[in-house]
């Protein structure tokens, strides 16, 4: 099945007022002065002696992000409380070593395909490709090196504006073709971080890519998520088997601890008794948006101590939210901050898990000549 997902982006951009035919983009990679944008400084080398550098985008209400080429990993992103205050809304690292030594994807881009494909196996035209099984005999987020360890070329595309590319090699962790990726990074003075997916491939193949930054607008991680109440635009979710992997059904939300469609805290329901909450250990569940717009409003958060407010749109048919269950205070992140049991959440845009073993998904093959073009947008805000 074919995608069409240049006419949806260009749609989306101009929904968005930024679509300018035509435009050039390029221009200088690093900046010298450090007061233009973005400003970059060094976040030290892999044990292989490769140097890692980090670029800040800060824009005119004074939010900033920075974004590492390691990953592509958003290593802080601040966003004001409803006093104004400018707090890091994003889980992670001091500094590189925490990256390397272990981290759960924060911040990371996540490719080739974000989350599972059952026993890292998947037939395209008859052939069977055979991916890593990192993750209870499962394939999860692009494999052992997935796009979240790779190095990425990072340039300035404009003003606020970040291009992250990186070519992923034919067999590259067991996928096929050779997979050109661009992925842009916008912080606009609208408070909003604006992201563009593009890939092109020389063989068929499969792609999903997303974005995995935890988010706790507590700021500066101050307590657990679950007072945060979320609202995800979504009649239907992916019910999973014990390893996450879905069953194939697409069940109504109704009646169930996973009816997000009106404003609800986390933690209400996250211990309710219910298999699929048993299997996430809490939530970690794809949520079918239920909008038939190219460009979709996919959930809305909202913490009540700071009034921060986060908005996701996206051009996917799902959205993964994940709780951070799997966290469990083994991990010290910035400023020395633990991170404990559900001290961030994930909202995953993406096309479904699974998806190359599951016909009733919507597709995620890619053809040569055919273009790979997703976009998501994450709006800060106070309330
Ligand atoms: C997945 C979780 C997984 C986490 C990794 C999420 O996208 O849905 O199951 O544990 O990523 O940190």
């Amino acid at each position: 099945m074919i995608r069409n997902y240049i006419a949806i982006g260009c749609l989306y951009l101009v929904v968005l007022g930024s679509c300018k035919p035509g435009q050039k983009e390029t221009e200088s990679t690093q900046q010298s002065d450090v007061m233009s944008t973005p400003s970059t400084k060094p976040f030290g080398a892999t044990t292989d002696g490769q140097a890692v550098t980090e670029y800040t985008l800060t824009n005119k209400n004074g939010i900033s992000m920075s974004v590492i080429n390691y990953g592509g990993i958003i290593t802080k992103l601040t966003a004001p409380d409803r006093n104004g205050k400018l707090e890091d809304i994003v889980l992670g690292y001091d500094s590189l070593a925490g990256y390397i030594k272990e981290t759960p994807y924060f911040g990371a881009i996540v490719g080739r395909y974000g989350n599972r494909i059952a026993n890292g196996k998947f037939t395209l035209d008859g052939q069977i490709y055979s991916l890593a099984q990192n993750n209870n005999g499962q394939s999860l987020h692009g494999g052992v090196k997935g796009f979240d360890k790779v190095f990425w070329n990072i340039e300035k595309a404009a003003d606020n504006k970040l291009r992250l590319t990186y070519l992923s090699k034919d067999l590259e962790e067991g996928y096929p073709g050779n997979l050109n990726v661009e992925v842009t990074y916008e912080l606009t003075d609208d408070n909003e971080l604006k992201i563009a997916y593009t890939a092109t491939t020389d063989k068929k193949t499969v792609v999903n890519i997303t974005q995995h930054s935890y988010f706790n607008l507590t700021g500066n991680v101050k307590r657990d998520i679950l007072d945060h109440e979320v609202t995800l635009y979504a009649d239907q979710f992916i019910p999973v088997n014990n390893v996450l992997i879905p069953t194939g059904q697409i069940k109504d939300v109704t009646g169930t601890p996973f009816d997000f469609r009106k404003p609800t805290a986390i933690g209400l329901r996250t211990n309710d008794k219910d298999q699929q909450l048993e299997f996430g250990r809490g939530y970690d569940h794809c949520w079918v948006l239920s909008s038939k717009d190219s460009v979709k409003h996919a959930a809305s958060v909202y913490e009540p101590s700071s009034g921060r407010t986060l908005d996701v749109y996206t051009t996917e048919p799902g959205i993964q939210f994940y709780a951070g269950n799997f966290l469990d205070g083994s991990l010290t992140g910035k400023q020395g901050v633990v991170y404990k049991h559900r001290f961030g959440l994930c909202l995953e845009t993406e096309h479904f898990p699974d998806s190359p073993n599951q016909k009733n998904f919507p597709s995620t093959e890619l053809k040569p000549g055919e273009v790979y073009k997703t976009y998501t947008t994450y709006k800060f805000g106070v309330r």
